[in-house]
C-alpha cells in the first residue's frame, strides 16, 4: 500500500510522555512511528520540527445547533471550529430544534453532518419519559453516541427529572449513559424565587451547589441499583468531587470538567463577562475551580468535554434571566489545556489522557486513541512559540467571541490532520469536509 502521509521532526506527546519520533501513515492510520523514518517514493512530507504533536482530540460534548437553530451554529461551522482546534471528533448533544429523540432525527443529522462535517462525529439521543422503552434499541444505530440525559431542564425542552423516569432510561440499554446532573425540583423553587432584575452573578447561587449535589447523588444511588453505568457531564463543585472520592464506584462512574469550570472563576468572570459566561451548571467561586483542577490532574475526572454552546451576542445581551447559557468552547479547549502545563498544574501527556483516551473510552469509541500503529492518523500540531494574547479573529465559531481573548497562550494548534488527511492549516480548512460517523465497541 502507497502511504498517506510522513510527519517528520516532531515532539510526539502521548499518555506515556513525550519523545522525538516520526509518524508514517498509510490508509488512514498510523503504519510506523519511530526515528528517522524516509518517505515512500511519492509520499508527502509534514514538516513538524519545533512542534509538537498530539493525538487529535475528542470532544464528547458539543452543541451545534442543527437542525433549528443554524443562526447560532451549524455542523459546518461547529466543526470548522473543532478542527481550528485541534478536535478531530465529537459527539454532539440532543437539544436541537426539533431534538434528537428518536431514529429519525438520528437519521437526519447523519444526512446533514455527511459531506458537511470537517471531523468524525456520532449524535446522542436524548432521552424522555416517551422515549425510555425505546431507548434501548435506538442506541445501537449507527452514528449513536448514546443516549443523553437533562436531569434537570436547561437550553431546549428535554427533562428527565424524577427518579422513576430516569430508572426506566437507565434500565433500557447497555452503554454508558451521559447525565447533566442538576436536581429540577430544587431549580424550579429556585427560579420561582429568583427576584426581578437580579443581576447575572447570581447564577451560581440560583442553580446553586446542592442543585448539582443532588442530582449527582440520585444518579449514583440509580447507577448502583441499575448496574447501568454513567458519565456526570460538566462537575461544577467541590462537593460532587468529594462524593466521587467517597463513593468510589470504578467504571461504573467516568465524569467530565469543561474548560470553563478550570479557567472561569466567580465572581470575577461575571464582573468581567457577564452573560458571556452564563452557562449550566454554573461556573462558581474559586475553591471549586481548584478542587475541579486537582481531581482533573489526579484521575477522579476522567475527561475534558468543552461543553461548546454558541449563542449570538444579541442573545446574550438580554437580561438576565433572558439570556441564555452556553458557552462557545471547542477551538479553545487545547490552548487553554496548554496554559495549564505552561502553569505547572497538568502535563502534556495528561492532556492526551483526559482529552482522547478518556473520552474514547467512556464512549467506547473504537480506532481512535493514543498515537499507536493501528489507530486513526488524527493529530494536531502545536507552535509552542505561538504565544501573546489570544485574539478574536482567530476564532472561527459562529458565535465570534470567546471569554478567553486576552489570554496569553502558551502554545497553538496549527494543523489538523483528520485520518491522513491535513484538514486545517495555519487559519484555513483544506479541502471538502471528510467528516465520517464513528464507530463504537
Ligand atoms: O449552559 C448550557 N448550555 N448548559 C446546557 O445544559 C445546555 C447548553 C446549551 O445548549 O446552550
Ligand atoms: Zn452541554
Amino acid at each position: 500500500m502507497s502511504a498517506d502521509l510522513l510527519v517528520k521532526g516532531g515532539r510526539v506527546v502521548s499518555a506515556a510522555g513525550a519523545r522525538a519520533t516520526d509518524i508514517l501513515v498509510q490508509g488512514g492510520r498510523v503504519a510506523a512511528l519511530g526515528q528517522d523514518l524516509v518517505p515512500p517514493p511519492g509520499c508527502p512530507v509534514l514538516d513538524a520540527s519545533g512542534k509538537l504533536v498530539l493525538p487529535g482530540l475528542i470532544d464528547a460534548h458539543v452543541h451545534f445547533r442543527e437542525p433549528g437553530l443554524e443562526h447560532k451554529e451549524d455542523l459546518a461551522s461547529g466543526s470548522l471550529a473543532a478542527v481550528a482546534g485541534g478536535v478531530t471528533s465529537f459527539l454532539e448533544m440532543p437539544n436541537t430544534r426539533p431534538p434528537t429523540v428518536d431514529p429519525e432525527a438520528l437519521a437526519g443529522k447523519l444526512r446533514r453532518a455527511a459531506l458537511r462535517a470537517r471531523a468524525d462525529h456520532a449524535f446522542f439521543l436524548g432521552a424522555t419519559a416517551e422515549n425510555a422503552e425505546r431507548l434501548a434499541e435506538w442506541e445501537t444505530l449507527p452514528g449513536c453516541a448514546g443516549v443523553k440525559v437533562f436531569m434537570g431542564a436547561s437550553t431546549g425542552s428535554l427533562l428527565v427529572g424524577d427518579d422513576a423516569a430516569l430508572e426506566r432510561v437507565l434500565r433500557s440499554g447497555k452503554r454508558r449513559v451521559a447525565v447533566h446532573a442538576e436536581d429540577e425540583a430544587r431549580l424550579a423553587e429556585r427560579r420561582a424565587a429568583l427576584a426581578r432584575g437580579a443581576p447575572v452573578s447570581v447564577h451560581p447561587q440560583v442553580r446553586d451547589v446542592e442543585c448539582a449535589l443532588r442530582a449527582t447523588r440520585r444518579l449514583l444511588d440509580l447507577a448502583e441499583r441499575t448496574g447501568r453505568r454513567v458519565h456526570l457531564l460538566h462537575l461544577s463543585s467541590a462537593e460532587e468531587v468529594a462524593l466521587l472520592r467517597e463513593r468510589d464506584l470504578g467504571d461504573l462512574v467516568t465524569s467530565e470538567v469543561t474548560p470553563n469550570h478550570l479557567f472561569l472563576a466567580a465572581p470575577g468572570c461575571y464582573a468581567e463577562h457577564g452573560a458571556r459566561v452564563q452557562m449550566n451548571p454554573p461556573v462558581r467561586e474559586e475553591r471549586h475551580r481548584e478542587a475541579l483542577r486537582q481531581a482533573l490532574a489526579e484521575g477522579v475526572i476522567t475527561c475534558v468535554g468543552s461543553d461548546h454552546a454558541p449563542h449570538t451576542l444579541a442573545e446574550k445581551a438580554r437580561p438576565y434571566p433572558e439570556s441564555p447559557s452556553g458557552i462557545p468552547g471547542v477551538q479553545t479547549t487545547l490552548p487553554l489545556l496548554l496554559t495549564a502545563v505552561r502553569d505547572g498544574w497538568l502535563s502534556a501527556a495528561q492532556i492526551v489522557e483526559r482529552c482522547v483516551l478518556g473520552p474514547a473510552a467512556a464512549n467506547g469509541i473504537r480506532g481512535k486513541g493514543d498515537l499507536a500503529v493501528g489507530v486513526d492518523a488524527d493529530l494536531v500540531l502545536v507552535d509552542p512559540r505561538e504565544r501573546g494574547p489570544l485574539e478574536r479573529e482567530r476564532l472561527v465559531s459562529r458565535a465570534g467571541y470567546s471569554p478567553y481573548e486576552g489570554v496569553e497562550l502558551a502554545g497553538w494548534p496549527v494543523t489538523t490532520v483528520l485520518r491522513g488527511t491535513i484538514v486545517f492549516d495555519r487559519s484555513e480548512p483544506r479541502g471538502l469536509p471528510l467528516g465520517r460517523p464513528l464507530s463504537f465497541a
